[in-house]
């Protein structure tokens, strides 16, 4: 999908499919705009009819006969004085959906004036784009599908939305990444797989990768690790990638929960708990590949990033975990595994003391990590740990930007009690109650406590089960777009 800004006005545009943003209570200037391509009269009926004034969410097509335009889809925007940027990506989405099986050259033509016109276009780009990706690749007949090739962004200075514009694609095709990787089902995306991507990624965009073997895990002595992957037949892979800028001022750690599938293991998902979604038990990992598909094209400049996944699967064999196992974590802990399903901070505690080895200035975990935060915040909403206020205040607007939702939740250290083994250093999981503050507090137990760390659970947000703003159902790449805004403040920060 080509995206350009255009500085045609609206009138002279052509092409098939129109989106216009339409702020509430300026429906007359949409009529007099509009009056050389639609009979005023007509529109006026239109709008009257379908009680069309603008409010966020309304929309209205309107098919036309001959011109240089064949539709006009208005979207409202709700009151001007109360217009964020989000309002625009949604509106744009909506718009978005309204034309898919319709046309190929879309224009779009928002008030930009009414914020930064780089971030206006950048949002709204990104928004058709986002809205637009659909994933065929498993379908064995791919019906010619109508796709829109081609977005101008009307009435923009060109020269001042263009580097916005530029990035679009860059940040876009981490995002498709991501929900790829989350959509592909675990016979195809296994560990081995998931550390083929991370190998794609170091060819096509010039990074460093390693990849552990099991034995070399073993040598590290990540115990907690391989004993989750020891329950599959497939062998676990931990993938270490970086990006080196030229200059380096900061140096950050992210790191990405990668269960290519968690059935629990003998504490085995039944009931209600959606075994055969989980699938996407990589979230974080897809986030951090994406993360590092956007970043490896971009190149910004002074923060060296390494991309961390302690890739396996939690099955179940003869020699899968037992519940009660103890194991020992690579920073010497040893851990009462009184559920083999809490799989996920056992993978992540060796990841952590793998990146705090590296001495970066920050470390950020993405994980699907505990239903509770499901229940706690629903799908638009990440819950967001640290005991840094800094860094969590830049993971906020990072976010903010983004458009993702994400809530600082509680470190509380006082529910670490439910953690305590009587036989161990600690146990992996703790009472229900308070489920995904114990899941930080464990990770937290495998963090120099000298260097700042944020784990953000994205159990809900990295799955959508219907249509929402700019993510279709299925997988959201959520995180991709927080992760790489925030690399580019720091990189800002330090010039
Ligand atoms: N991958 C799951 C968490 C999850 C649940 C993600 C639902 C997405 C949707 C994780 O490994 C898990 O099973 N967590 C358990 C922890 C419990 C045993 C303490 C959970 O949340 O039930
Ligand atoms: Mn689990
Ligand atoms: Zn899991």
């Amino acid at each position: 999908m080509q995206i350009s800004a255009v500085s045609n006005r609206i009138n002279e545009w052509s092409g098939s499919v129109l989106i216009v943003g339409v702020l509430e209570g300026t429906i007359d200037n949409q009529i007099n705009l509009f009056k050389t391509t639609v009979k005023e009269t007509y529109l006026n009926q239109r709008f009257n009819e379908a009680k069309f004034k603008g409010k966020k969410n309304q929309s209205l097509s309107i098919e036309i006969i001959e011109g240089k335009v064949q539709k006009i889809v208005f979207v409202g925007l709700g009151k001007a004085e109360n217009l964020l940027i989000d309002d625009l990506r949604k509106a744009a989405s909506i718009g978005t959906r309204q034309v898919l099986s319709f046309e190929r050259k879309v224009g779009i033509f928002f008030p930009w004036d009414a914020f930064d016109l780089s971030s206006a276009a950048f949002a709204v780009g990104e928004a058709v784009r986002l809205t637009s990706i659909k994933d065929l690749r498993f379908k064995s007949e791919t019906k010619e599908s109508t796709q829109i090739d081609e977005v101008e962004l009307i009435g923009l200075d060109v020269k001042v939305a263009q580097s916005a514009i530029s990035e679009i694609n860059p940040i876009c095709e981490g995002v498709k990444l991501a929900r790829e990787l989350v959509s592909a089902p675990p016979n195809f995306l296994t560990p081995s797989e998931l550390a083929k991507e991370a190998k794609k990624l170091a060819t096509d965009y010039d990074l460093d990768l390693k990849i552990l073997d099991k034995k070399e895990c073993q040598e590290k002595g990540m115990g907690a690790y391989l004993a989750v992957a020891k329950g599959s037949d497939l062998d676990p892979h931990f993938i270490h990638l970086k990006y080196s800028p030229k200059i380096v001022k900061n140096k950050i750690v992210l790191i990405g929960k990668g269960l290519t599938f968690d059935s629990g293991g003998y504490n085995l998902k039944v009931g209600a708990s959606q075994i055969e979604k989980m699938k996407y038990d990589m979230g974080g990992s897809a986030s951090v590949l994406g993360a590092a598909r956007a970043i490896g094209e971009l190149k910004p400049s002074n923060t060296e990033v390494h991309f961390i996944v302690a890739a396996c699967e939690n099955m179940i064999n003869g020699s899968a975990l037992h519940p009660g196992d103890i194991v020992k974590a690579s920073n010497g802990k040893t851990i009462e595994v009184n559920n083999t399903d809490a799989e996920g901070r056992l993978t992540l505690a060796d990841a952590l003391v793998y990146a705090c080895e590296l001495q970066p200035n920050a470390i950020v975990d993405l994980a699907t990590l505990t239903g509770a935060c499901v229940i706690a915040l629903g799908d638009e909403i990440a819950g967001l740990w640290t005991d840094n206020d800094q860094l969590s205040e830049q993971l906020a607007r990072a976010a903010g930007k983004a458009g993702e939702g994400i809530w600082r939740m509680p470190m509380r250290d006082s529910y670490k009690s439910g953690i305590k083994s009587s036989i161990a250093d600690l146990q992996n999981t703790g009472p229900r109650p308070g489920g995904s503050i114990t899941a930080a507090l464990f990770l937290k137990e495998f963090v120099n406590s000298s260097i700042p760390w944020a784990h953000i659970d994205i159990a809900g947000t990295c799955w959508t089960e219907k249509d929402r703003d700019i993510n279709p159902k299925g997988a959201t790449g959520y995180g991709v777009r927080t992760l790489v805004n925030w690399i580019k403040e720091l990189n800002f920060k330090s010039n």
